[in-house]
């Protein structure tokens, strides 16, 4: 392959002679979370396929910054992947606002379906347009409130409140609807927000409330489960442009690969986030999802005029 230069992101090991590849994968997860693990076995595979010629360095923890600031150096081609939620994907590519759409899934199986199946593996490729290829999706569950004051047990609990969101137009228009106040911060400054009562409440799924400790502050958790909203692993074009055909079989086989690894590892993660917190004394609670559903059907009405997100939702009805 001999030696590539794509900005900082792209670290060949460029001395004489040298064959190698090396590319930085930035996300914003904790090292312990069921998505990090699933790159960390993305990696090791691309290392086993390729003899160790080519390899990932992880970044996590938002140490490039920002899922919108990962995305934005992939573009420019100064970090070579990123692993992001595809409700901050939607501010690049609007197709990806279909996946905000709360209560779009039938249940788990339905979601690998869609993912795994002609919708969702067209949608990966859609980020190309704007210099990002999608490689494969990590399972990331299903998304729901915890607050620090009042548990949520129907979506009047939530009025007047002031709950996080992601940087997403849909998020925000589903907190609205069930009556909150939608307060976007990143997800690494969450933890303070919360704890200096900057905002009431956000939501998440399980490992993910789990992992970055948000239950230490925020107490109750109420499984609405509202929307199932999927990672996106994606690398850059600039990158993936200067890898020769081999070294791009492998990268998308390890990526794909690792996709059924982390599957089991998101459902065993889900089970023990939710005893550990219970044995940490988190109040949870199981709600009716009717009065949830209802108050954001207007949502369902919204996206299929769009002519965007629309036909996609169709589609996903569709997926058996
Ligand atoms: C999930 C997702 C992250 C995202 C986070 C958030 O944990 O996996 O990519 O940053 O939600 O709420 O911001």
């Amino acid at each position: 392959m001999g030696c590539l230069l794509v900005a900082a992101s792209w670290l060949p090991g460029c001395g004489a002679g040298a064959d190698r590849t090396l590319i930085r994968l930035g996300h914003t997860l904790d090292p312990t979370h069921p998505v990090h693990l699933g790159m960390v076995d993305m990696a090791e595979r691309l290392a086993a396929k390729s003899g160790g010629r080519a390899r990932i360095e992880i970044f996590p923890g938002g140490q490039l910054g920002t899922e919108r600031e990962l995305l934005e150096l992939l573009q420019i081609g100064s970090l070579g992947m990123t692993k992001v939620s595809s409700s901050v994907l939607e501010q690049f590519v609007p197709a990806f606002r279909v996946f905000g759409l709360p209560y779009l899934f039938r249940d788990d199986a339905h979601r690998y379906a869609v993912l795994e199946g002609p919708v969702g593996q067209q949608l990966l490729l859609a980020p190309e347009a704007v210099w990002l290829r999608g490689l494969t999706y990590y399972d990331a569950g299903t998304r729901s409130f915890y607050t620090t004051g009042r548990p949520i047990e129907h979506p009047r609990d939530l009025a007047g409140l002031k709950i996080r969101t992601q940087e997403s137009a849909s998020a925000i228009r589903m907190i609205n609807l069930l009556g909150a106040a939608a307060t976007p911060i990143a997800f690494g400054e969450l933890y303070t927000a919360l704890q200096q009562g900057v905002v009431d409440g956000a939501e998440n799924n399980p490992p993910s409330y789990h992992t970055s400790r948000h239950y230490e502050v925020a107490r109750s958790y109420s499984l609405d489960e509202h929307t199932a909203v999927p990672d996106v692993l994606l690398v850059s074009t600039v990158v993936w442009d200067a890898l020769d055909g081999q070294t791009r079989q492998w990268l998308t086989a390890a990526a794909v690969e690792s996709h059924e690894v982390q599957k089991r590892l998101w459902q065993e993660a889900t089970d023990r986030a939710l005893a550990e917190m219970t044995t940490a004394g988190v109040r949870i609670v199981r709600p009716d999802k009717a009065p949830f559903r209802e108050r954001v059907a207007p949502m369902f009405d919204e996206f299929r005029r769009d002519p965007v997100v629309g036909p996609l939702v169709d589609a996903i009805e569709a997926t058996r």
